[in-house]
């Protein structure tokens, strides 16, 4: 009796190939409805232009600073390019913390904090004097007019500060750099982490023309025909997509796969209705759905003698780190028994088994979902190019993605099954998207400065 209310709990999770062939077509639906003009404003993926419009050719060289804003970590670094026969990229970084008040605070606040970081790494780089060009990636969504200007449409993740929605994210920067009065940039480029990263994987691979994060957040962009994105003047060459597939379902879309789990994961995060797909698919938001899980299950009495903690009643305690340590196959359930512990869990060897196969089931759907997103991408580009056969790469960066044991297999046997004509490769990125961002502002550099 036990076990089939365990499995029962657990039966939404499990989804079947034809279920995942709808999500694989319903993102499709939503990604041809996000470049049409008449559809554009119903549709659950925003598909940002970036003003991106091409990959790396190796030609790009200079001395940059990049900000990187919205993963786990935030990071200045100083990057610097080689072009030519000794191409070569040279990176200096230092990771900063930003404090939760910080994250949650007003717009004024959290820009000087980004500014205080920037001077404490020139100061620490003995730089302090030198004007450089800096390429900001700020992994949200924006709306771009060019490659410097970006409007925040809204905040995701475990971001809320005050007064930055709707506004110019780049002016913001610049007004807090002016407020401080100690050193000047020049903010050439705005860059989503996603673009980032495939123009950091682009640099070693030319055939790299999708960038994906399975992280924090998830989202992806792709390099697409201008011809097809009606809302950008032009029809020759391509231009790089901002997907934010994360939204992907706000409209309701794909309700029919989200379960009382998932609506109470939604209900409780800083923004309730949006971004459904990144809440059944990335990091920040797994824990709490095998989080919701557990509790059922303890009210039901099938866990934990049926008492709910102190701790399990906490928001957040199932980091992507301890799923994936509590999956990790070569884990006793012993040691599983001693991460729970560690989190205030006391666990029978039985709790532990079923908390395991909890964290199991939810992180094999996100990786499948995520799966069934990415072949509707390279189908996409495969019918856009027109071939029989598509060879790509994906360049792919994100803690869950990197530290899961079973996460980043699952989603590429997904997309190998989902989307058989196309031949994937997954390039894992080791240098994180300021790199990426880097290249976009050398290049945008050398662009404005012709045309000057
Ligand atoms: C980093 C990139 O390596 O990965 C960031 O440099 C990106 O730009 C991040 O946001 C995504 O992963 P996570 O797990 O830190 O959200
Ligand atoms: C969120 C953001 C998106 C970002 C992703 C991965 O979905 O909205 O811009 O790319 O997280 O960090």
């Amino acid at each position: 009796a036990q076990r089939k209310r365990i499995d029962a709990a657990l039966a939404p999770f499990l989804l079947t190939l034809e279920t995942l062939q709808e999500v694989k077509n319903k993102m499709r639906t939503e990604l041809e409805y996000g470049l049409k003009r008449e559809t554009q404003a119903s549709a659950s993926v925003k598909m940002l232009p970036t003003y991106v419009c091409g990959t790396p050719d190796g030609t790009e060289k200079g001395k940059f600073l990049a900000l990187d804003l919205g993963g786990t970590n935030f990071r200045v670094l100083l990057v610097k390019i080689r072009s030519g026969r000794r191409r070569s990229v040279q990176m200096y970084n230092k990771i900063f913390a930003i404090p939760l008040e910080i994250m949650q605070g007003t717009g004024e606040e959290l820009f000087d904090h980004i500014v205080q970081c920037i001077a404490d790494f020139l100061e620490y780089m003995g730089i302090k004097g030198a004007r450089l060009p800096l390429g900001f990636t700020f992994s949200f969504p924006c709306r771009q007019a060019s490659i410097d200007k970006g409007t925040l449409v809204g905040w995701t993740k475990g971001f809320k500060a005050t007064d930055c929605e709707g506004e110019d994210v780049v002016d913001m920067l610049r007004e807090a750099i002016r407020r401080r009065n100690e050193f000047d940039l020049d903010i050439v480029a705005v860059v989503n982490d996603t673009v980032g990263t495939m123009m950091t994987c682009g640099y070693e691979d030319p055939n790299c023309e999708i960038g994906l994060i399975a992280g924090t957040g998830s989202n992806v962009c792709y390099m697409e025909d201008m011809k097809n994105i009606e809302i950008v003047e032009g029809n020759e060459g391509k231009m790089c997509i901002n997907t934010e597939w994360g939204g992907f379902g706000d409209n309701g879309c794909i309700d029919n796969i989200r379960t009382k789990y998932d609506k109470e994961v939604d209900e409780g995060s800083l923004n309730p209705g949006k971004q459904r797909y990144e809440k059944m698919t990335s990091g920040m938001y797994l824990g709490e759905i095998v989080r919701q899980i557990l509790i059922d299950l303890t009210k039901q009495g099938l866990l934990f003698r049926g008492q709910i903690s102190e701790s399990l009643r906490k928001r957040g305690i199932f980091e992507t780190k301890f799923l994936s340590q509590i999956e990790s196959d070569r884990l006793a359930l012993l040691q599983v028994r001693r991460i729970l512990q560690q989190l205030g869990l006391d666990s029978t060897c039985e709790d532990s088994i079923i908390v395991k196969e909890v964290c199991g089931a939810v992180s094999k759907r996100a990786a499948q979902l995520c799966g069934a997103g990415l072949a509707a991408i390279v189908e996409k580009k495969r019918e856009n190019q027109g071939v029989e056969h598509l060879q790509i790469t994906v360049g792919v960066d994100g803690t869950l993605y990197k530290l899961h044991p079973h996460f980043s297999r699952v989603l590429r046997e997904t997309v190998k099954e989902l989307a058989p004509r196309c031949d994937v490769t997954f390039m894992l990125s080791e240098d994180g998207s300021g790199k990426g961002a880097a290249l976009i502002t050398a290049v945008a550099k050398r662009l404005h400065n012709v045309g000057q």
